[in-house]
This record gives C-alpha cells, structure tokens and sequence, in this order.
C-alpha cells in the first residue's frame, strides 16, 4: 500500500480462490476497488460463491489451455456495477461512444464472434470437466497423502477447487522433473520466477531474499499432468513416478 494505489489484484492461482475475506474488509476499508484474476479459476468457489461475483471487477482467460479454452485469444471481463460495465464496453471498442467516435483512448478488447460460438457449445462441458478434473486430483492426492516429501495441493474447508493446475511441492523438484521428463511424462513449472524478480519489476528495486517464502515456492512446484480426459492408467503411471522417486 502507498498513497499511489489505486486498486487491489487478487489471483486465483491454480484454480483455487484466494482468501476473499480478509481482502475486501482491507479494500472496504481504504475504499480500494478489487480485481479478481480469474483466468485460472473459472467455476471455483469460495463460501458458497463463485470466483468472478468476490471483488468489483473480474477477469476470466478463455485461452486455449484454460478449464474452458477457446480456439484462440478470448476472454471476459465481469462487473455488478452498470457504470463499469459501460465504460468498458466503450473501451474494448477504440473508445467509442458512437459509431466512428471516439472520446476516450480505448483498444481493441472484442470478443471474436467465432471463439463465442465455440466458448458457448463448450460451456455446456464445464461442469462435467470440473468434476473429471476433480476426480483426477483426489485420485493423485490419494496417492501422494501418505508419502513424506510430496506436498499435495490443499483445498480448505469451503473452497472448491477446479483444479486448473495439479501443482505439487517437492525439494528436488528440478531432479524429479528430468527424470519424469526421461519417462515421456510432460510436467511444467507455474511459475519458475516470482513477480518481484521479474526483469519488469527491476525498477521497483527488490531483490532475492525479499519474499523468501515465495522463491522458496517457485523451486519446489511442479504442475503434473491434469486435464478432463486422463485416463486412470495414466494418472496411476505419473503418481507412481512421483512417487518412485521421492521414496529413493
Ligand atoms: C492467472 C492468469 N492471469 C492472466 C492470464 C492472461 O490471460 P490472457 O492471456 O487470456 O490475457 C493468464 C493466462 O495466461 C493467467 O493464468
């Protein structure tokens, strides 16, 4: 917080709602408006609501790999307030406030009508991919529960996960990730640098050791396998690697 704040972005990482609560009442309380980064964490739910209807303005990402991808770039912005929802209305189209003027500086944010088409046929599946997707994670968590050096997600009480990502923490994680790697199993890291040691960022002046807790995280998370159509055979291959490895 400095007097220069002027809004709040919260992520919803992996599929999992941040803890909303805490974040509205200091919002609330510095008249701060809140956005939700929602992109990963369509459906997710939190209290007995859903990620996109917690903060003012949220922001969902329909980019091909996303529990519900298009064929291309798309995405969707969500507001409960009428005014929010005109002004970008006018933004995502140069600005205008009619047709061929413009009284703002605005971009070119429209939702292709093509990947509308595809998005709304697939929104359908949503909720049948959900629960595949939860499945699939309970079945990893149950074999991974019982074993020292696997950390498995957590989902706290009241929270729904969608499980965008199944990203687990172990300390040899560049090691387990070559030898997977060796097995033909795919596996990836979300993500490798934290937000403070981004070479964007470097004008902000932090440096290692600022957020230890964060970059003590980024070298153990590994996102295994996860999507609607694994299959049980497969899923039991990569825990049993997982597992073959932390054991040794
Ligand atoms: C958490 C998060 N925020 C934002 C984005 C950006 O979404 P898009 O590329 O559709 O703008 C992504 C995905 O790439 C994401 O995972």
């Amino acid at each position: 917080m400095t007097p220069r704040t002027r809004a709040i972005v919260v992520v919803h990482l992996y599929g999992l709602a941040a803890d909303m609560d805490p974040i509205m009442d200091f919002a609330r309380s510095r008249n701060l408006p809140v956005v939700e980064d929602a992109a990963q964490a369509i459906g997710a739910g939190y209290k007995g609501r859903r990620t996109g209807s917690l903060g003012d303005v949220a922001c969902f990402s329909f980019y091909p790999t996303k529990n519900l991808g298009a064929c291309g770039d798309a995405g969707m912005i969500v507001t409960n307030s009428a005014e929010r929802a005109e002004r970008l209305r006018i933004l995502r189209n140069h600005g205008q406030t009619g047709k061929y003027v413009s009284s703002e500086p605005g971009w070119n944010g429209r939702l292709d009508e093509m990947q509308a088409a595809i998005l709304r046929v697939k929104l359908r599946h949503l909720a049948a991919w959900q629960r595949a997707r939860q499945a699939h994670a309970a079945e990893y968590t149950r074999h991974f529960a019982q074993i020292p050096g696997i950390m498995p997600p957590l989902v706290p009480e009241g929270y729904e996960h969608v499980f965008h990502q199944y990203t687990v923490r172990v300390e040899e994680r560049d090691k387990l990730q070559r030898v997977l790697s060796e097995k033909k199993i795919g596996s990836a890291i979300y993500y490798p640098v934290p937000l403070h040691l981004q070479p964007l960022y470097t004008a902000l002046g932090y440096k290692e050791g600022d957020f230890p807790h964060a970059e003590h995280a980024a070298q153990e998370i590994l996102s295994l396998p996860m999507y609607p159509e694994l299959r049980p055979a497969q899923l039991t291959r990569v825990a049993e690697a997982v597992t073959e490895f932390v054991r040794h």
